[in-house]
């Protein structure tokens, strides 16, 4: 017994002091001491497997101990797995501590003072990355973490329709019941801008649904949705990826940069709902991409256009010089019914604000 502890001690490096001996003569049969993981061969559908192992138990770590654990679920562009991480913290030393940063960047700490018990989900191709940290005085610190793996198919690529057409997707269209995880990637030429509408139903509240700036297999930044300001954001790379996890309407409004970077701003509106709209910055030009999702037709019934300089109408397109002009809003008779599944309206230097509800 006495022997093992000691192997374990050197391993990891520890300096003994006299006063700390009878902490360590008490120490566990645990020799976790390097920051190894599990064999990939332990990877597959409805694996679970653990850190530092060999059981799903809290393990015992020595003094000195400090490792980061990469743990990416693994995916390809049509085949993935997401992971159930649970954490389980046993931190006992005062300065002992986990620090999990999530798919998005944010990062969490763990010390004998937070929760004994974690969860993330990491969705396919992410990553999360735990650091395990005790300091030169052994306490017994304890962790695991476990992990459980579960396939899940990659959704559709969809090239982006150029400037001229509306680009929209509401993701509960492609759920079936069988997935955890519904996932969209659209591909352009370029950056690419996109917005969640608001809608009078709310949107589907979803703490499991991701935003990549990028592709499945290729993940230049994550966002969790509910999480992003603005209810907006444009990639840095020439793709970009939604992750719905939940049942309900999830729509997405795509532009490209360029059409983002004309109008200011762009957002976005989803009807057959009721909806107003009200500018906050009557200053400025902005564009608001309206969409029945449901199907053709919509009617604007209310409709209130304010300030000198202003100029404010609706085009057939998204909101770029491609598109025409089909109603001057400062001269309109309202109610008015477009035959279209979505339109832009624009705002120059105006207070505007209207309703739109699906016909
Ligand atoms: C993705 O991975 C799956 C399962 O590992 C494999 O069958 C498939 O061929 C891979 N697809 C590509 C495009 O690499
Ligand atoms: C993750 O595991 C926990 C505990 O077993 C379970 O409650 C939860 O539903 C799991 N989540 C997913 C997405 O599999
Ligand atoms: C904090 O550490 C003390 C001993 O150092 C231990 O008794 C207690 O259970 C720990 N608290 C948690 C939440 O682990
Ligand atoms: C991944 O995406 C980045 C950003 O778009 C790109 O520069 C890089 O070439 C891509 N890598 C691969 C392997 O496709
Ligand atoms: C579309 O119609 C369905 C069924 O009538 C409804 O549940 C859903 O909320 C509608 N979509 C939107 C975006 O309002
Ligand atoms: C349309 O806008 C693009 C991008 O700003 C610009 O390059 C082009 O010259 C404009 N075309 C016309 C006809 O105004």
């Amino acid at each position: 017994m006495l022997i093992i502890v000691l192997v374990a001690l050197c391993l990891a490096g520890t300096t003994v002091a006299l006063g700390e001996l009878s902490h360590h003569l008490q120490t566990p049969k645990s020799k976790i001491t390097d920051c190894q993981m599990f064999p990939s061969s332990q990877i597959y559908d409805g694996s679970e497997v653990y850190i530092p192992g060999p059981t799903a138990d809290l393990q015992t770590i020595p003094a000195n101990f400090n490792c980061v654990y990469k743990i990416q679920a693994p995916a390809n562009a049509t085949d993935g797995m997401y992971i159930n991480l649970t954490l389980k913290n046993g931190m006992k030393g005062l300065n002992d501590y986990i620090q999990v940063i999530n798919v998005d960047g944010y990062p969490t700490m763990y010390t004998n003072r937070s929760y004994q018990m974690d969860q993330y989900v990491i969705p396919p191709g992410s990553v999360i990355s735990v650091k395990v940290v005790t300091k030169s005085v052994y306490m017994a610190s304890q962790f695991s973490i476990i992990l459980n793996y579960h396939a899940n198919k990659i959704g559709p690529s969809i090239p982006m329709k150029p400037s001229t057409q509306f680009n929209f997707l509401d993701l509960n269209t492609l759920r079936d019941g069988k997935n955890f995880f519904t996932s969209v990637t659209f591909t352009n030429s370029e950056s690419i801008y996109i917005t969640f509408p608001e809608s009078n139903a709310g949107r589907t509240f979803c703490w499991n649904c991701f935003v990549i700036d990028g592709t499945i297999d290729n993940q230049t930044a994550v966002y969790t949705l509910e999480n992003i300001e603005n209810g907006e954001i444009t990639t840095q790379s020439n793709a970009v990826t939604v992750l719905t996890s939940v049942d309900g309407f999830m729509g997405t409004v795509l532009d490209t940069w360029g059409d983002a970077a004309q109008n200011n701003y762009i957002s976005s509106l989803a009807v057959p709902n009721s909806l107003t709209f009200k500018t906050t910055h009557p200053m400025h030009t902005g564009a608001i991409e309206v969409v029945n999702f449901n199907g053709t037709g919509i009617t604007m019934n209310q409709l209130s256009v304010q300030g000198t300089a202003c100029k404010a109408y609706v085009l057939n397109g998204p909101p770029n010089n491609q598109s025409q002009v089909i109603l001057d809003l400062s001269t309109a008779q309202i109610p008015h019914t477009f035959d279209l599944q979505a339109l832009s309206v624009v705002s120059e230097e105006c207070e505007i604000s209207f309703s739109v509800v699906g016909s």
